[in-house]
């Protein structure tokens, strides 16, 4: 059912095609809000599980437009600034400029053995550090433009607070140093665009129940140190989060209810950054 709480705003989502993107893509839908949603919907090489299809982004648009909701959905990689752009452009010719941008997408490559840990640790900054600065750099302009504020939110971890868990490998290292470093685009994003009404803040959750950690290469590494399990577990008692626990965070944040909230990591984590 709509309830109209984000009715006449656009949101722009990157990584929607799935997880924690398509739930913020449909509950936004669902109170108002059109959705422009990117998602590169096609495998990076040293992804060891399968990142998500034109279909997950097919299965988006139907969830969507099944509430009524208004949505433009296009393969998009966040790395391709140009081609991050015109979907933009083209979802803006339909709905407006978005007052809402969630920088959602990325990639969390742990696996128990690295074939090539520099190419992993390369193609993690590309998409969760560089992808962010690419999503944000482009469309906080236009929001300055439009002069009527808006909110942003990057999809960090607790890997962004904390390095728990480090064992050297290219993808434990560069996720951990992606998230901390989406921490300073936060800030600098949100000194710049303040005066301008537009909030920038970042979102720190523990696992969540997506295909990005319940796979079998992500078992094998935890497996490989009998620590680990440990190591990565919540002091509260739950293993893992689900994708509308960050998702109501989000929306606190894009919401009225954050209105006067910016620069502030957010952790969503069942106690984990503080044990
Ligand atoms: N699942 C977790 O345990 C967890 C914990 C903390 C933070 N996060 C973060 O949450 C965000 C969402 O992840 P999720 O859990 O929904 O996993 P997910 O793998 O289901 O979703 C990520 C989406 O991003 C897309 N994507 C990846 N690289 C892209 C690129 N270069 N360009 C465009 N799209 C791209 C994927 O295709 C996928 O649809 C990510 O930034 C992730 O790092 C996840």
């Amino acid at each position: 059912m709509r309830t109209g709480r984000f009715e006449g705003h656009v949101a722009f989502i990157t990584g929607a095609a799935r997880g924690q993107g398509r739930n913020h893509a449909v509950r936004l839908a669902a109170e108002g809000a059109s959705i422009i949603a990117v998602d590169i919907c096609g495998q990076i090489a040293s992804v060891p599980y399968e990142m998500a299809s034109e279909d997950d982004l097919r299965e988006t648009v139907n969830l969507v437009e099944a509430l009524g909701g208004k949505i433009y959905a296009t393969v998009a990689d966040v790395r391709d600034r140009a081609v991050l752009e015109g979907a933009l452009n083209e979802g803006m010719a339909r709905f407006g400029v978005p007052s809402i941008v969630l920088a959602n997408a990325g990639i969390s490559p742990q696996r128990a053995t690295e074939p090539d840990p520099q190419q992993v640790f390369l193609d993690t900054i590309a998409t969760n550090l560089v992808g962010v600065w690419n999503t944000i750099s482009i469309v906080a302009p236009m929001m300055i433009s439009r002069g009527d504020g808006g909110a942003i939110v990057i999809t960090s971890s607790a890997q962004g607070l904390i390095g728990r868990g480090g064992d050297g490998s290219g993808a434990a290292s560069a996720y951990t140093a992606s998230k901390h470093g989406v921490v300073g685009l936060m800030r600098s994003f949100s000194a710049w665009l303040a005066p301008h009404s537009i909030r920038v803040n970042t979102v720190h959750p523990t696992g969540v129940h997506t295909a990005m950690v319940e796979h079998a290469e992500m078992m094998e590494w935890v497996a490989a140190d009998p620590e680990r399990g440990t190591t990565m577990s919540n002091p509260m008692p739950v293993g893992m989060v689900d994708v509308s626990d960050i998702t109501e965070a989000v929306l606190y944040l894009v919401g009225e209810s954050g209105r006067y909230v910016t620069g502030v990591t957010l952790p969503v984590d069942a106690g984990f950054t503080s044990k």
